[in-house]
């Protein structure tokens, strides 16, 4: 998949979550916004309900969705059948679309409703999105060739001292009075950074890299270099900055990880018993939908 592709691959995911939230949001807004007791009286009530022809679809489809996005990310992974099926970024990018949209079809649902031992696989699907947020944030701190594979610290440190030689090459005179640069690209300020000091480190170069860059084109561009050598050199820093922190907490995050798969997993567990039992006892209730 090259780059143009893989932007419309992304780009159509963003384009049917959002539109599947907005449409249905919209659509439903005069029933789901009123109480609880006055729906009944609602003309959409009949459709909208969970029972509903439409609510009772969005929660079908909305759990397919959900099974089909985690098990084939867990197949692609993990079968070696299908080691050579599309990139494994590609599978996460599929499994984070799936299993977005599938909650918010979920949610439209329940009707914004959350009574009974079901709410408890609700809250769980709740906190599942939440630390898939956060641990896709983790996941792209490990550098990882496009296959999805780790990438060892020699060949992350070798990347590195590539894009240090290129930099220096080309902005000798420029870079090399900038203290906070070779501060920022240096593997000591990483050490010893325990997790929660690497949560705020990473936090807050986000906005120190975002100053320093400012700085530094300020200064190519009195120096007369042409805009093209600058929008090079700022993305070579960025990178080689980004590069040189993922080294240096490279160990912090692999445990961190770790520690988020213990996590997360129990909830998706939680979520998808509840809902069986739960789908169990509607269809023994005798809801059909529209079989
Ligand atoms: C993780 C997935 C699901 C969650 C979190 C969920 C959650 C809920 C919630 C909160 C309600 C409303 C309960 C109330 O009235 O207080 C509900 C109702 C209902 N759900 Fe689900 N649901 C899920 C999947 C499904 C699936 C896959 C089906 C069908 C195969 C289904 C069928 C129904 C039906 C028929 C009702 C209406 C029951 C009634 O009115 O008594 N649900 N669900
Ligand atoms: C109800 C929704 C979701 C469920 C049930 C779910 C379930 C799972 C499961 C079972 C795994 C483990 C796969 C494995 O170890 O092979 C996983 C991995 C993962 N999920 Fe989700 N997930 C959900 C939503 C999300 C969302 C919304 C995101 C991101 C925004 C996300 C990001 C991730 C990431 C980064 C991994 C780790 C991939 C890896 O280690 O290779 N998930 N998910």
């Amino acid at each position: 998949m090259n780059k143009t592709l893989h932007k419309i691959y992304i780009g159509s995911f963003f384009l049917v979550g959002i539109t599947v939230l907005v449409l249905l949001g919209i659509n439903g807004y005069s029933y789901y916004t009123i109480p609880i007791e006055e729906r009944f009286f609602h003309s959409s009530h009949q459709s909208l309900k969970p029972s509903g022809i439409w609510g009772h679809g969005f929660g079908i489809i909305g759990t397919l969705m959900m099974i089909f996005g985690v098990s084939i990310y867990m197949i692609r992974k993990r079968s070696r059948r299908f080691f050579t099926f599309g990139y494994l970024k590609h599978w996460l990018e599929f499994h984070i679309f799936l299993c977005t949209v599938g909650p918010i079809l979920v949610l439209y649902h329940t009707s914004f409703k959350f009574g009974g031992i079901v709410s408890v696989s609700f809250w769980s699907m709740v906190l599942v999105v939440l630390s898939g947020i956060i641990g896709r944030f983790i996941y792209i701190q490990i550098p990882r060739t496009i296959q999805g594979k780790e990438l060892d610290v020699q060949e992350l440190n070798s990347m590195r001292q590539q894009m240090s030689h290129n930099l220096y090459i080309d902005s000798t005179m420029s870079l090399k009075f900038t203290k906070d640069y070779e501060r920022f690209s240096s593997l000591e300020r990483y050490a010893n950074l325990g997790i929660i000091k690497s949560l705020v480190v990473i936090i807050a170069d986000y906005f120190r890299i975002k100053i320093l860059v400012y700085k530094i084109n300020k200064q190519l561009k009195e120096s007369g270099v042409s805009a093209y050598r600058i929008k090079e050199i700022l993305r070579t820093v960025k990178t080689e900055i980004v590069l040189t922190r993922r080294i240096g907490l490279l160990k912090t995050m692999q445990k961190l990880f770790r520690y988020w798969h213990i996590a997360h997993l129990p909830f998706a567990i939680a979520m998808f018993v509840i809902m069986i039992i739960h789908v169990a006892v509607t269809v023994i209730f005798g809801y059909k939908w529209i079989f």
